[in-house]
């Protein structure tokens, strides 16, 4: 049988910053991922439970995601491979990190997009925990870049082009 990520793809890849309650971030990558409202606007991602992530979202209600630009993918694969239990990824990737306006985790230094959010709700599907996040307040650097868009497990696609009806 096909794996759901197999079925459904490309997905876009996000990147979500956490912290524990002691306030130490946390970041990872997440394909999972969907806008859900306009207005006003809600995101959602599902996590494993085995995520330092999940851990850190029972600690404190709260995210950052960012979307990162396609050169970025080998930051946003080691942030999908390591686990903030063992690494630093901050300082692993030398990914530097500034306040956000309204949210205990932090924002990264220069990205395209990025949201702070409050997660609203959190809830077992299967495997995976259902995220869903308001979003507080958004930063939008640029919004001409190529997304990273994942297939499943290290296979990654491109958007080769816009078709506008
Ligand atoms: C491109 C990509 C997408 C991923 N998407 C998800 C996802 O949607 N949900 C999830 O739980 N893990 C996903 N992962 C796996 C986590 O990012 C990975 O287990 C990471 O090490 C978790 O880090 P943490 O333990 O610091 O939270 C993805 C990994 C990659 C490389």
């Amino acid at each position: 049988m096909a794996r759901v990520s197999e079925i459904i793809f490309p997905r876009m890849t996000g990147l979500v910053i956490t912290c524990d309650s002691q306030g130490k971030p946390n970041i990872a990558a997440f394909s999972f991922l969907m806008p859900i409202s306009f207005e006003p606007k809600y995101v959602a991602f599902a996590v494993s439970p085995r995520r330092k992530t999940y851990e850190n979202l029972r600690e404190v209600e709260e995210f950052v995601l960012a979307i990162p630009p396609s050169e970025m993918i080998e930051k946003v694969w080691a942030c999908g491979t390591k686990s903030g239990r063992e690494t630093d990824k901050f300082v692993l990737l030398g990914l530097e990190t500034v306040r956000a306006k309204t949210v205990k985790p932090p924002l990264l230094r220069s990205m395209p997009v990025q949201l702070e959010c409050r997660m609203e709700l959190f809830k077992e599907f299967g495997d995976h925990w259902l995220v869903v996040g308001r979003v507080l307040k958004e930063h939008v650097e640029k919004l001409d870049f190529q997304p990273v868009l994942h297939y499943s497990k290290n296979v990654f696609t491109t958007v080769s082009g816009r078709m506008v009806l």
